[in-house]
């Protein structure tokens, strides 16, 4: 079992043609609603792929929290730990523009995720194979969570988006990082081999359409994107982290998983919305094997 500890927010996503300037307004092309949160995205990357996984996040007490903890619960997200708190759902304001987006996140009741509901929840966190984490929660919440994991040697993904709420110290109960480019430039100094090479097999940095890369130990391992055209990039870090945390959970290597969450990242691209596009487990193996006609997929 796998548990996400993380935001939950609903997107607002509005899809233009030009961004605004500072004091111009445009015009935009459309808005959707959809689920999102970088916590929410990526438990329901690993549901749809198959695993067993628990959330623990905050929802507010309006109409965006009741349909967000519901959506967690149809999606086979157990969400018996989605704590429902007086005030408003996390929401975040996605710009969509072409291959680039932007985004604004309002934290809302995610800023309520607090160490005490961990307490709670403690034995759930303890028994787990993995905990996912993200940085769209109090820091506080974070460090008390990688000290649960290490009591119980429990392994720990950490995502760390947005990365200037990361902590430093946190580096050594971490099992995975996974930085995307930006956030790797905002958390390391040095270049991106040399400061691999002192993280072998615990930082993994994606490269959006490079794929990602690692050190093994011995070599760096870069592996690259599975090409494919894009429609919305939103959701693709939260599918490759889904994947990866699945992956490692069934046994796969560390090259094994980095590659599966590559090419089920590739799929997720393919839809507007964080969560449209994630895959089940089958839609990345026939991807993988080129048997998606076959698939029907
Ligand atoms: O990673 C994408 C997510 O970031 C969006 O779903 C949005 O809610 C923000 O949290
Ligand atoms: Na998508």
């Amino acid at each position: 079992m796998i548990t996400v500890i993380g935001s939950i927010n609903m997107d607002f996503i509005i899809q233009l043609t030009t961004f605004p300037q500072q004091g111009e307004t445009v015009i935009g092309r459309s808005l959707q609603t959809m689920p999102g949160g970088k916590g929410a995205n990526q438990a329901i990357a690993i549901a749809r792929l198959g695993s067993d996984v628990t959330m623990v996040g905050c929802v507010g007490s309006d109409d965006l929290g009741r349909a967000l903890k519901t959506q967690l619960q149809q999606e086979h997200v157990k969400s018996d730990y989605v704590t429902t708190v007086t005030g408003a759902t996390g929401i975040a304001n996605i710009l969509l523009h072409d291959e680039d987006n932007r985004i604004i996140v309002v934290p809302g009741a995610n800023e309520a995720l607090q160490p005490a509901q961990l307490m709670a929840v403690k034995e759930v966190i303890q028994r787990s194979q993995l905990v996912v984490m993200q940085l769209e929660i109090p820091q506080q919440t974070v460090s008390y969570a990688l000290q649960l994991c290490k009591e119980a040697s429990v392994p720990v993904l950490l995502n760390p988006a947005p990365a200037t709420n990361f902590d430093p110290q946190w580096l050594e109960d971490i099992t995975y990082l996974t930085p995307n480019q930006t956030e790797f430039e905002q958390l390391f100094e040095g270049d991106l081999e040399s400061v691999l090479a002192h993280y072998p097999n615990q930082l993994i940095v994606t490269l959006g359409n490079e794929g990602a890369c690692y050190f093994d130990g011995a070599h760096l391992i870069h592996i690259p994107a599975y090409m494919t055209p894009v429609v919305d990039t939103t959701g693709a870090g939260d599918t490759f982290n889904g994947a990866l945390a699945y992956a490692l959970v069934v046994g796969q290597t560390l090259e094994e998983a980095v590659y599966f969450a590559n090419v089920a990242a590739s799929l997720a691209i393919g839809e507007v919305g964080a969560q449209t596009g994630m895959p089940s487990a089958k839609m990345v193996y026939a991807r993988m094997m080129g048997l998606e006609d076959e698939f029907g997929i």
